[in-house]
């Protein structure tokens, strides 16, 4: 199946000299939603809106739905909803107003009973008819959506939905995404929240110093570069870890009573079963098995401070 969104070997120098992206390659596949992860000044945006087209690139190609960005502007900019980071809303306008006149700006024909739905999807039906200067942050954020979705785009850009929001508001956001999901919209978000990725995308991108360091799926990328602990909890408390295991790089702690092992996901032998042997052995006594796996948060950390120290 033809990807929705395909970027080639792309890079974006700025006018100041700064490389803000280095030879991007991706495909996006249509209805699937996808984190692009990074720390501030990483690239999202500059990624984002150089897909949407609203910024010039300095070399390689963006398609979507197969027309290119640049030279079909006008066609992919209709297929496409932008919400940008910053709130960009006028004072004075209207709540319903504003998402129809957003529609009209893509030659889309009226349509109420869409726009209805719409308000109501973003708990905004109530708020229809408000100024929105009168809406709360989490409010104008909403109506933000709105606006990018008014003109039913197939693909919506969603940069940093819930920065500043409340945990109730964020959640509500991850409701909506998914309903979007199942009405068919490609979604590309980009967050500092690990969990938010955790929770809502199918598949996590990685970006660091305008380099995609890796995309993957969720799951994937979790076994993948996941580790696990086996935390052992002794009977009795030991001064030292006896020589026979120090081949298991143990850590003890707890005063004495725990040691932890740290082991592969991905390797076919843990070495739990010769460890727990060879504790046997050593004469120590278990009471208790523990193990636990690291988050993505982990994962992310470790990643890009791996690519820092390069
Ligand atoms: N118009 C511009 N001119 C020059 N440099 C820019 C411009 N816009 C962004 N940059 C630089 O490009 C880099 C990437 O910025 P970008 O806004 O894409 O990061 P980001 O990942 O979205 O960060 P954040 O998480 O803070 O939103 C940064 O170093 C930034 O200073
Ligand atoms: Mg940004």
């Amino acid at each position: 199946m033809q990807p929705i969104v395909s970027i080639k070997n792309l890079c974006k120098t700025y006018k100041s000299g700064h490389q803000a992206l280095k030879n991007i390659n991706l495909d996006i596949q249509d209805g699937e939603i996808i984190a692009l992860l990074g720390p501030n000044g990483a690239g999202k945006t500059t990624l984002i809106s150089a897909i949407c087209g609203i910024i010039s690139t300095t070399s390689g190609s963006v398609t979507v739905n197969g027309y290119d960005t640049v030279k079909q502007y006008r066609k992919t900019r209709g297929l496409i909803g932008l919400v940008p980071q910053e709130l960009t809303l006028g004072a004075f306008e209207k709540v319903q107003s504003t998402m129809a006149f957003s529609r009209g700006l893509f030659g889309k024909k009226p349509n109420t009973a869409y726009l209805e739905q719409l308000l109501k999807d973003l708990s905004l039906w109530e708020k229809r008819d408000a100024a929105l200067m009168m809406l709360s942050g989490g409010m104008k954020r909403r109506v933000l959506i709105g606006k990018a979705l008014a003109h039913e785009p197939r693909v919506l850009f969603l940069d940093e939905p819930t920065a500043g929001v409340d945990v109730e508001l964020r959640k509500d956001m991850w409701k909506l995404v998914s309903k979007l999901r199942d009405s068919g919209v490609t979604i590309i978000l980009t967050t500092h929240y690990i969990e938010e990725a955790e929770e809502i995308a199918d598949r996590v991108g990685v970006i660091n110093n305008g380099e995609l360091l890796l995309v993957e799926d969720k799951a994937h990328l979790m076994d993948k570069l996941g580790r696990k602990q086996l935390c052992i909890e002794l009977r009795q408390s030991v001064s030292e870890i006896p020589d026979s295991l120090s081949s298991y790089q143990l850590e003890l702690s707890d005063s004495g009573t725990h040691l932890t092992y740290t082991y592969d996901v991905k390797s076919t032998r843990t070495g739990i079963t010769s460890l727990l042997q060879a504790v046997n052995a050593a004469g120590l006594q278990l009471k208790d098995l523990q193990t636990s796996q690291s988050s993505l948060e982990e994962i992310f950390v470790n990643l890009v401070s791996e690519d820092q120290a390069q």
